[in-house]
């Protein structure tokens, strides 16, 4: 018994663990691009877990990602358009959010 409860504690400190390694999107994201996007979900565009799928072994996805960003239009999700950089992303934030997206694919 009292190793049953000892396998109970260490499970579910296990996912306490599992909760906060979680990915949380990046300050900037969540201010320019969070009421569109989502890591895991689809809100008005596509989940950025879906958009580093899409990318998965392209040595070039981060200047892509970031180069669609910048441009803005359709990428093939037939969601719509997306704003050029968001809602008024920098290039600085525009590169470092790309390359967050594309760690997501591991
Ligand atoms: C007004 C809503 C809106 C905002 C704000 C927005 N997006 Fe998007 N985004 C979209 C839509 C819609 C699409 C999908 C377009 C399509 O159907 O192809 C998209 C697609 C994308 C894609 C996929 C690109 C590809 O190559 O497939 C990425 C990456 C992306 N957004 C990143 C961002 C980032 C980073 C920001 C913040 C700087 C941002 N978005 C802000 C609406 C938005």
């Amino acid at each position: 018994m009292k190793s049953f409860i000892a396998s109970m504690i260490a499970a579910s400190s296990l996912l306490i663990a599992g909760s906060a390694f979680a990915v949380d999107m990046p300050a900037e994201g969540k201010a320019k691009c969070g009421s569109c996007h989502a890591i895991d979900k689809k809100i008005v565009g596509p989940s950025w877990m879906d958009v580093a799928k899409k990318y998965k072994g392209d040595k070039q996805a981060a200047d892509k990602i970031a180069a669609n960003i910048t441009k803005g239009g359709s990428f093939g999700w037939k969601m719509g358009v997306m704003t050029p950089k968001g809602l008024g992303a920098s290039d600085a934030e525009i590169k470092k959010l790309s390359a967050f997206i594309v760690g997501l694919a591991k």
